[in-house]
């Protein structure tokens, strides 16, 4: 049988790319990081020298831009124009950058149909902000995947602190908030909950719990 798209939401830190990570390899599913798609964008017009808030430049630019996602050990790759930009795209600053380039909506528009061809096999883990509410609003399993601000922080700076970019927690935390901020406020394709979302909240799970909590989730689907 055809594999069922499964989305993944929620705000910034919730462990959504690991989490999703170990439950595509569970189901022997495809991952779709979308994210990754709008770092890109944050990251190239950085280096093309158009500005994070010029909406219909960014909108063209997304629309001419080469996109790929790969799959890799670490989850997926992204390939920027032939070029594997990955690690560059994990930088505090483009993480800012994406939440910032997300908000227009002619870059939402120009990536819509990319997200949509890549879940169009089903078979496909997709994490974002608006999976299950705008890009598969017809998804057989969406998870709101949420924990406490404090533990989003805690998390994303141990992240950082292994891949040797060390930030204090007081900064992460902040930083996050206003992402989240930008993120489940914009007019357009916000982040939230879809109506039909099972909501998970992680903050007292560890990560073995919460990848046995979606497998249960999506068993109970097909
Ligand atoms: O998930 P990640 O932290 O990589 O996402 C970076 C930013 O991209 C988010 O803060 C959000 O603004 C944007 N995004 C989005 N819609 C998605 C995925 C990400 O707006 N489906």
């Amino acid at each position: 049988a055809r594999g069922l798209v499964v989305a993944i939401d929620g705000p910034a830190g919730a462990g959504k790319s690991t989490v999703s990570r170990r439950l595509a390899a569970r189901l022997g599913y495809t991952l779709v990081d979308t994210g990754a798609l709008y770092r890109a964008i944050a990251l190239a017009a950085r280096e093309i020298g158009i500005s994070w808030d010029d909406g219909p430049g960014l909108g063209s630019l997304a629309r001419r831009l080469p996109l790929a996602l790969e799959p890799s050990e670490e989850g997926s790759r992204v390939i920027v124009d032939g070029e594997d930009r990955s690690s560059d795209i994990r930088t505090p600053e483009i993480s800012q950058g994406a939440s910032i380039v997300s908000q227009h909506p002619d870059v939402r528009v120009a990536l819509l149909d990319l997200q949509r061809r890549l879940g169009a096999e089903g078979g496909v883990v997709l994490e974002g902000r608006d999976i299950g509410t705008v890009v598969f609003p017809d998804a057989e399993v969406k998870v709101f995947l949420t924990a406490s601000d404090e533990e989003r922080a805690r998390r994303r700076t141990a992240e950082l602190q292994a891949r040797g970019a060390a930030q204090p927690i007081d900064q992460v935390l902040a930083e996050i908030r206003e992402r989240d901020r930008r993120d489940s406020t914009r007019p357009i394709a916000p982040l939230k909950p879809a109506r039909d979302a099972i909501t998970v909240d992680t903050t007292a799970l560890d990560l073995d719990a919460v990848v046995e909590t979606l497998v249960g989730i999506v068993r109970g689907a097909s």
